[in-house]
C-alpha cells in the first residue's frame, strides 16, 4: 500500500535522510523509529506530499505521489505538532476538517458524533480548541485524521502528550484500520511501545536505516531482548 524508494532528502546543508526506502503491506502496523533528529518526520512529511524529496519516488496504492494528487484522499495524516485552529470549538472544526476531505454532509454528522465518543470529547464539543490541554486538544487532532475514514494512516508521534486512555483509544483506532485492510506507518521515538504495538519497523538513525524487518527478526539479529537493545547495540557497532 505504501512503497518508498530510495528517498533521500536535505536542509540546505544538513542531510536529512538519505537512501531510505521501506514498504508497508495491507494488514500492517508499521513502525517508523529512531531518536528525535533522525528523520523520520521528513520521510513522514515527503510521503504526506508537504516536502517533496530531492531524489526518489513514493508510490502510495501505487500511485506515484509526484505525478497525482489522488493518493491524499487515501491517506489520514497527523503532523507531529498539529497546529488546530484556537477559535474553533471541537465540534466546528471537526466538522470544518470533514469538509476538508470531502466527507458527506449526511454522513460528517454521525461521522464527527462517533469519534467525539469515541475520543472521550463529547463533553467538550463546545469548547474552544483554545481553552484545551495539550492533551486533549491532541485528542482532537487524532480524531480529525480518521475523520474521512483512511485506508492509510501516517501518524508522526501520535502518543506524544496522550494519556494511557488516549493511547488505548488511538491503537485500537490504528487497528481497526488496518484489520479492515489498511496499513498504518507510525512515526516514534517510543521504541517500548512500538515493539508492542507495530508489526514491522524501520528503524532510522541520522537520516540512514540501520535496520528493518518483523519487530521479532529485527532483535534477533542482533541477539537483543528489546527494540531498545537491539537500537543500541546496532548504533555501536557503527
Ligand atoms: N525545516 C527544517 N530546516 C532545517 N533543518 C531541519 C528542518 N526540519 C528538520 N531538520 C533537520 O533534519 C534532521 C531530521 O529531522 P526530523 O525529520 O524532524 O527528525 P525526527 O522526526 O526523526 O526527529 C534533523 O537534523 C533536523 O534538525
Ligand atoms: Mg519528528
Amino acid at each position: 500500500m505504501l512503497k518508498v524508494r530510495g528517498l533521500w532528502k536535505s536542509y540546505g546543508e544538513t542531510l536529512a535522510v538519505a537512501d531510505l526506502s521501506l514498504s508497508i503491506r495491507a494488514g500492517e502496523i508499521h513502525g517508523l523509529l529512531g531518536p528525535n533528529g533522525a528523520g523520520k518526520t521528513t520521510v513522514v512529511k515527503c510521503i504526506v506530499g508537504l516536502l517533496r524529496p530531492d531524489r526518489g519516488e513514493i508510490l502510495v496504492n501505487g500511485i506515484k505521489t509526484t505525478t497525482s494528487e489522488s493518493y491524499k484522499s487515501l491517506i489520514g495524516y497527523l503532523p507531529e505538532d498539529p497546529a488546530l485552529p484556537e477559535y474553533l470549538t471541537v465540534e466546528e472544526f471537526l466538522g470544518y476538517i470533514a469538509r476538508i476531505r470531502s466527507v458527506k454532509p449526511q454522513e460528517a454528522k454521525p461521522r464527527i458524533s462517533e469519534l467525539m465518543e469515541t475520543f472521550n470529547l463529547t463533553r467538550l464539543k463546545h469548547e474552544f480548541i483554545g481553552s484545551l490541554s495539550k492533551g486533549l486538544r491532541q485528542r482532537v487532532a487524532v480524531a480529525s485524521a480518521f475523520i474521512h475514514k483512511p485506508k492509510i494512516l501516517i501518524l508522526d508521534e501520535p502518543f506524544l502528550g496522550l494519556d494511557p486512555e488516549g493511547q488505548l483509544k488511538v491503537k485500537s483506532m490504528v487497528k481497526q484500520v488496518v484489520e479492515d485492510g489498511g496499513a498504518a506507518l507510525i512515526s516514534t521515538h517510543m521504541l517500548d511501545m512500538a515493539e508492542r504495538f507495530c508489526d514491522t519497523v524501520t528503524i532510522v538513525y541520522r537520516g540512514r536505516k540501520i535496520i528493518d524487518g518483523d519487530v521479532r527478526s529485527v532483535k534477533q539479529v542482533v541477539d537483543a531482548n528489546s527494540l531498545e537493545e537491539a537500537f543500541i547495540k546496532l548504533v555501536n557497532r557503527r
